[in-house]
């Protein structure tokens, strides 16, 4: 019972805390600055999540120099980079074993020219460079691992010039099993890390092993919460066993996008500035997953303030998988400053004999400006329409106690539709052939987040952000949206009273 209250209380501070987004605050008018504990990054860096390109679930091990540097090429030939992609991170199988001073050694057979003359060609690429280890003996694929050389191994990666880390819990020595026991062995490397004095992004890659939903944001950035991905919507595989994030003792590999996605609800608190749920890398492009099944995919990725990692082969891109992956209005809620995931509002079971088998879901966020996201995720075998009503959207708002009446439930939204303005084939197959290189400033498809941010372009209601409008949801209002199986509705929500109250301050 007392356990019990004590991590009710913990609940509630996290959550109010990451309501704040920052790490100090003026309390009245005096400059007195009260210090919020893990209200912020931890270590300053990563405060929206990370971007980029990781090789394992296109390539597993088969990665070396060329492979990083002809993707980092393409990234930039394809506007991906700009899209805000902007790490290359190489994951396991580089090295080869440690010299005779206990400093590994990269494989040069696979990396020629040196990690670190790689490392920097990257970055003139306008990239930075991400880093695999564990937490272990070995890494997963039997590797050398970090455990007892984290000084030494964060050491070299900072003098290579490594701008993160993605760090396993392979061949651990039993070191886990107690959350103790792993923040304990994770802290090691984020001391180390730190002490380098290179600012180094801390990706944890624990699986969501002994619950770090309640310790990681203390000393990582970002920190899986699910055994591995594969690339399947829905199948059940009994190599991952768990269907809940909280207490899995076995999180395996294999895990469907819809296993992965249903496990977010219950840790939905514990996404913040500086620390997300890294619901794993996409496989967008790998072949596994039918082109609405990968939009659900990336969209539900995005709007969860996962970590958004291209794991596909960019070099083979099709035009609709470079579609998915730019598209700059479901990124732009990925990035979005309020840092927050989204909440799951309900979810049914539908009936296989009427419906079709599977499941429907609403899912509602907020962001930094009062905007909404709604998404009428479909995951039956039949199209549906599916209805969302305006209490639904603001439950959490209307279930916060009686002290004042919401007040947008009286309001009128106007709704966009964030997947009108998809790029259409051929546009991307220009792009892919090189025929059209540059972002057009007034682009509906295409956002440049090197020139500007996606929240300097909200701000300015850039067409690439805002959708296409669909519909208003007026006070007790519903709005009812056509969804084919397997796919997703995704929505902005902008409220008219705030949208001219702004148009009066200017
Ligand atoms: C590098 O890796 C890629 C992807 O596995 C492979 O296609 C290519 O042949 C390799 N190149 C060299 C020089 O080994
Ligand atoms: C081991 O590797 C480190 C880092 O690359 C290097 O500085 C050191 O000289 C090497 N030691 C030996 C004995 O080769
Ligand atoms: C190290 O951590 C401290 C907070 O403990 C932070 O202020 C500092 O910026 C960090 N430095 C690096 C290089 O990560
Ligand atoms: C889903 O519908 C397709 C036809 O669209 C059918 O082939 C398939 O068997 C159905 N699957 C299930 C699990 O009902
Ligand atoms: C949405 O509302 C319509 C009209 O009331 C109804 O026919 C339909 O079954 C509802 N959809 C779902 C998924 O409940
Ligand atoms: C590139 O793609 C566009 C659009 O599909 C097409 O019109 C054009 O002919 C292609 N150019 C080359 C060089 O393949
Ligand atoms: C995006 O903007 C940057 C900086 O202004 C520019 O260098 C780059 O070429 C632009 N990218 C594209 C694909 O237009
Ligand atoms: C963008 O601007 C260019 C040049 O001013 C114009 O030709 C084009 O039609 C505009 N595109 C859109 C989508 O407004």
């Amino acid at each position: 019972m007392v356990a019990l209250t004590i991590g009710a209380t913990a609940a509630l501070l996290l959550g109010q805390a990451s309501a704040y987004h920052q790490e100090r605050r003026q309390v009245g008018s005096e400059k007195h600055t009260v210090v919020i504990p893990g209200a912020s990054s931890y270590n300053g860096l990563n405060l929206i999540p990370q971007m980029g390109w990781n090789n394992w679930n296109a390539f597993h091990c088969d990665v070396n120099e060329s492979l990083l540097l002809t993707t980092a090429q393409d990234m930039v030939d394809y506007g991906l980079r700009d899209s805000g992609y902007n790490y290359i991170v190489l994951d396991d199988c580089w090295a080869v074993g440690r010299n005779e001073s206990g400093y590994l050694v990269a494989d040069d057979y696979k990396f020629p020219s040196g990690m670190k003359s790689i490392i920097t060609k990257i970055h003139a690429l306008g990239f930075k460079f991400g880093m695999y280890s564990s937490a272990g003996v070995l890494t997963c694929g039997r590797y050398p691992g970090s455990l007892g050389y984290e000084k030494k191994d964060a050491d070299l990666w900072a003098e290579w010039g490594v701008d993160y880390l993605k760090y396993d819990n392979c061949f651990n020595q039993g070191q886990s099993g107690t959350p103790k026991l792993s923040f304990d062995r994770y802290k090691v490397m984020s001391d180390a890390l730190n002490q380098t004095g290179k600012e180094i992004v801390y990706a944890m890659c624990n699986w969501g092993n002994d619950d770090p939903y309640d310790w990681a944001y203390r000393i990582a950035n970002s920190g899986r919460m699910s055994g591995d991905i594969y690339d399947s919507f829905n199948r059940p595989d009994d190599r991952c066993p768990c269907t809940e994030a909280a207490g899995c003792a076995w999180p395996g590999f294999h895990c469907s996008v819809m296993n992965i996605l249903n496990k977010m609800p219950a840790i939905t608190s514990r996404t913040m500035s500086g620390y997300f749920n890294d619901m794993d890398m996409l496989e967008v492009g790998n072949g596994g997953q039918s082109d609405s099944e990968y939009v659900v995919h990336f969209s539900m990725w995005a709007i969860n303030s996962s970590p958004l990692l291209i794991g596909t082969n960019v070099g083979t891109l099709s035009p609709a998988n470079l579609a998915i992956y730019s598209n700059p209005a479901i990124i732009a809620i990925n990035q979005d400053t309020s840092a927050s995931a989204a909440k799951r509002v309900w979810r049914y079971t539908t009936d296989p004999d009427e419906t079709g088998e599977g499941e429907i879901s609403l899912w509602t966020r907020s962001l930094s400006n009062g905007d909404r996201i709604v998404a009428l995720l479909n995951a039956a075998n039949i199209t549906m329409n599916m209805n969302v009503t305006i209490n639904e959207v603001f439950f959490d708002e209307r279930t916060a106690g009686a002290y004042r009446a919401p007040p947008e439930l009286s309001q009128t939204w106007d709704i966009y539709d964030l997947w009108a303005n998809r790029m259409g084939e051929a546009e991307a197959a220009a792009i892919l052939n090189g025929t059209s290189v540059e972002i057009p400033a007034n682009s509906t498809t295409r956002f440049n987040a090197t020139a500007s941010t996606y929240a300097k372009g909200v701000e300015s209601a850039h067409p690439a952000l805002i959708g296409s409008r669909v519909g208003t949801l007026q006070p007790s209002g519903t709005f009812t949206a056509e969804i084919a199986r397997h796919s997703v509705g995704v929505y902005r929500l902008r409220s008219r009273e705030a949208a001219m109250r702004k148009r009066d301050e200017l």
